[in-house]
């Protein structure tokens, strides 16, 4: 029996809801098909966007977008994405497939984009081949409300208002695709770029600097020296390779249940990432005002075979929902510092949450996976600590059974989301509050084998299920959570002690 017991007094944090946030870049088919077809498409659209893809979006409420990339972000010019559409420079993406870019997704449709999803905006501006001038502009151009060139320009562009910029990012992966900068260069650049990263009027932008890829711990240390001062966030790029190679990255759907528990493994080192890079920010910013922003996590996988290997497109199984399990709880549990994630990305590319084929839309097992975990957004993490939990051996190293937070909402309502990671191993459950008398509970579950999947031919095959709790009485519930099963608990509960 594992027993979850969880301190109804003990609030730990905020749980950002920008945390549940999403990524989306000009490559492959995320943004172009996936999500935006033009409004001459006879896939069904509101200004261009798909409709269905925008609903199923809207459903696990994302709360914040990040665009245009990544590594496309450093050769984004946004004027190029402006005006008249037939009039827009075509590029090549020579990052992403070497495709023709045509800028029909531009600066407005990006916003719609968000007013149609109800989400704050992440912009990420380009340091790696473009100006101070241009990206100050660019802010202006937004968020300018009065008479200027850039303000003007967007009113002749038919946009009278200035829009919201609430997350601007300044270079993405400067030590790499954003100009291969060493750290002391970059901080530099980053202190001139974002001077002129003008708040205007009533628009307040969290300024998020370029974090370190994974655990270079130098990078963090540097940024954090020579310029912890002038940014409210540093970004953390993570991916979760089964096997830790990028020439043989491994398949999504074909692997075995040891590559299964090494995915797992491979995890959880965003733990580790987040508390070494926490604890060296710490030493500069005690009061953490400076938020770790784990702007890229998710599984790469080899591409689907046949599809364009520029493309990255892959499917997304039940193991997907399992590592967006656990790396969600990490987020939760350390929310103290972690103000944002964002999986990468959205749809169609790397552990996406909805594939798209011509007309046809899937969710993926990883998009019911943010469909249980959405009851966290902006709830006060609860102290939480399991007792009796199994360990599963890997090659690598053990990873626990059982990966959970807790959280209480705003009503006052607990809510659990709990993740049996065994691939054949059920789990009895028993979870304890320290205060309080439950008097209603509500279950849900998502729960397959290791490989089960949504195609186009079988959308359902995964999804969530009502979920049956063992006994409720007082302060516990007891329960049994089959093999790789995520489960999210809402507790309804009379205060008091009993
Ligand atoms: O998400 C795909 C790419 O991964 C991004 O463009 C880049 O920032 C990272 O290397």
């Amino acid at each position: 029996m594992t027993k979850l017991y969880v301190n109804t007094q003990k609030e730990k944090g905020k749980i950002n809801k920008e945390i549940y946030g999403h990524f989306s870049e000009h490559l492959g088919r995320c943004i172009y098909e996936g999500i935006f077809v033009g409004e001459d498409s006879p896939i069904p659209n509101t200004n261009g966007m798909r409709n269905d893809v925008v609903a199923a979006l809207k459903e696990i409420r994302v709360p914040v977008l990040r665009w245009p990339g990544g590594c496309f972000a450093d050769e984004y010019h946004w004027k190029d994405g402006i005006g008249e559409k037939a009039k827009r420079k075509k590029m090549v993406n020579t990052h992403w497939g070497g495709v023709v870019e045509d800028n029909s997704f531009g600066t407005h449709e990006f916003m719609e984009l968000c007013r149609q999803l109800g989400c704050e905006s992440y912009i990420n501006g380009n340091v790696g081949s473009g100006t101070v001038q241009e990206m100050s502009e660019w802010v202006e151009y937004m968020t300018f409300d009065g008479i200027s060139p850039m303000a003007d320009l967007r009113k002749e562009n038919g946009h009278k208002e200035p829009w919201q910029v609430h997350y601007f990012g300044v270079g993405n992966e400067s030590w790499g695709c954003g100009g291969n900068m060493l750290p002391e260069y970059y901080a530099n650049e980053y202190r001139r770029y974002q001077t002129y990263v003008r708040e205007y009027q009533q628009n307040k932008i969290y300024k998020i600097a370029c974090g370190p890829s994974e655990g270079d711990y130098e990078w963090t240390e540097k940024l954090m020296q020579m310029a912890g001062k002038f940014m409210n966030g540093l970004s953390l790029h993570y991916y979760t390779l089964p096997t830790g190679n990028w020439q043989q990255k491994g398949s999504a759907t074909e692997f075995d249940t040891e590559t299964y528990y090494i995915t797992l493994k491979k995890t959880f080192f965003m733990e580790e990432l987040i508390r070494k890079h926490s604890a060296i920010m710490d030493r500069y910013d005690p009061e953490k005002k400076v938020g770790l922003i784990v702007d890229e996590w998710g599984t790469w996988y080899d591409v689907e075979p046949g599809t364009n290997p520029g493309f990255l497109y892959q499917q997304n199984t039940m193991r997907d929902a399992m590592v967006a399990a656990v790396n969600l709880n990490l987020f939760n549990l350390n929310c103290e510092r972690v103000q944002m994630a964002n999986i990468a990305q959205m749809v169609n590319v790397l552990q996406a949450v909805i594939l798209t084929e011509g007309e046809r839309m899937v969710k993926t097992p990883t998009y019911y996976a943010f469909d249980l975990f959405k009851h966290h957004q902006d709830a006060e993490l609860l102290e939480s600590s399991l007792f009796g939990c199994g360990e599963i051996e890997t090659p690598e190293g053990s990873v626990p059974q059982i990966t959970q937070s807790v959280s209480s909402d705003k009503e006052g309502k607990i809510h659990m989301t709990i993740a049996n990671l065994s691939a054949d191993q059920s789990c009895h459950m028993e979870s304890i509050l320290s205060q309080g008398k439950i008097r209603e509970v509500e279950a849900e579950i998502l729960s397959g084998d290791i490989h089960d999947k949504n195609t186009f031919d079988q959308p359902e095959k995964v999804k969530k299920k009502a979920f049956e709790i063992r006994e409720a009485d007082n302060d516990t519930i007891r329960f049994e959570i089959p093999p790789c099963s995520l489960v999210h608990l809402a507790l309804a509960c009379d205060q008091g002690n009993m």
